[in-house]
């Protein structure tokens, strides 16, 4: 923008005027330099360095022209000088004022223009989510438990076989300990006590025993693992949800009263419920619940006489396993068996959501298929 020959950069002496009818002149050239300038500003970095190159402190073009042109000038010359400059110096302030006004206005439309939204196009669809059929049930679980005044606890999936095994009355080299082989944490060497991913929610039942004094009434639900090959109703990852009620006087009857309560809330007041003996070292005596099967309504056959696939013509569907705890347990836990007695439950809940709703493979809890999921929003 200031050429070699910048006139400015030099006395009016040098320059050759003596004269005041020579300044207007000088000056209109100068008025088209800075014209020429302004239109080619047209942005913001090449607008900043046309106002510094113009109203520059130090070296801008009025400075220069204050500097070396009016300052030294005779009388004479300095009111021609002076009058010139004022006029230029408003036009230049004024134009360097509209330009950025022009070019921000500029800027804003096209970044308006880019960042216009379409209200045309269509939307976008964000699926809502729903609970996983398996948290619904632990859900309903919770809730008739909680209705009649159990309070749901939690407690570790990584578990010492004291809690999982020992304190439950299930020795080392107990055969039962064959039925729930589980998964072993890798430690490093010389670890104080092996770990492994628990088999069943009943150490909860001993971890709450431990901590709390009776009346104890809680559920416990959790996943559990076992090292069980994958089939249509096994998975080495599943659910539970433990009961524990230990009190003074607690009997058989208020056992199989809370069972029959749980289940006909759970599966409508049709079923019908049954007992049968089993064993479990952590109670005594043990029971297996069944329910009479919900799909042939207990009948063991189907609609045109076949035999219901369901529960294999037998009429009933094994529920969960639980009895009375066993006074071996209470040991473990400085209760006194003399003075508390107690029942426990262990129900399998993949299983329980498999018959409520018909599901007749349990791998399709953990296959996390949106087609099976979105049949239970
Ligand atoms: C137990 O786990 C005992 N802790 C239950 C118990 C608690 C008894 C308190 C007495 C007192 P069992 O091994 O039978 O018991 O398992 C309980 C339920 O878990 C079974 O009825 C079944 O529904 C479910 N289950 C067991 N193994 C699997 C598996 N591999 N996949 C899916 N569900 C399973």
């Amino acid at each position: 923008m200031i050429e070699s020959d910048n006139k400015p950069a030099r006395k009016l002496a040098e320059l050759g005027v003596s004269q005041p009818d020579q300044v207007p002149p000088l000056f209109a050239e100068l008025r088209t330099r800075f014209d020429a300038d302004s239109a080619a500003a047209n942005d913001q970095p090449s607008w900043k360095q046309f106002r510094d190159a113009w109203l520059g402190r130090k070296s801008g073009v009025l400075t220069l022209v204050t500097d070396n042109w009016l300052k030294p000038s005779t009388p004479d010359l300095k009111r021609a000088v002076g009058a010139a400059l004022n006029e230029l110096r408003a036009h230049v302030e004024s134009q360097i004022e509209a330009r950025r006004a022009s070019i921000e206005s500029t800027a804003e439309q096209s970044a308006s223009a880019s960042e216009r939204v379409d209200l045309s196009l269509p939307g976008v669809t964000r699926p809502i989510g729903s609970h996983h059929l398996i948290r619904q049930v632990l859900q309903q679980v919770e809730d008739i438990f909680v209705s009649i005044g159990f309070s749901v606890v939690e407690g570790p999936e990584i578990e010492t076989p004291y809690y999982n095994f020992e304190a439950l009355n299930i020795p080392e080299f107990h055969p039962v300990r064959d039925d729930m082989d589980t998964f072993y944490l890798d430690l490093p060497t010389g670890a104080a006590t092996p770990l492994l991913l628990r088999t069943h929610t009943s150490p909860v039942q001993i971890r709450t025993m431990e901590k709390r004094q009776p009346p104890v009434r809680v559920i416990v639900p959790g996943k559990v693992y076992r090292r069980d090959n994958p089939d249509a109703t096994h998975s080495f990852i599943f659910h539970q949800v433990e009961g524990l009620a230990v009190d003074t006087d607690i009997t058989f009857c208020d056992f199989t009263g809370t069972i029959e309560y749980f289940v006909k809330q759970f599966f409508g007041a049709a079923v019908k419920t049954r007992f049968r003996p089993s064993y479990f070292p952590f109670t005594e005596p043990s029971v297996e619940f069944d329910v009479s099967c919900i799909f042939c309504g207990g009948s063991g056959t189907v609609a045109g006489g076949g035999t219901c696939s369901k529960c294999k013509g037998a009429g009933w569907i094994e529920l969960f396993g639980a009895g009375m705890v066993d006074p071996a347990v209470y040991g473990f836990v400085n209760y006194d068996p003399k003075k508390v007695s107690g029942f426990a439950f262990g129900m399998g809940i993949d299983r329980l959501a498999m018959l409520k709703y018909g599901i007749d493979d349990i791998q399709v809890f953990f296959q996390s298929d949106v087609r099976f999921l979105r049949q239970f929003p």
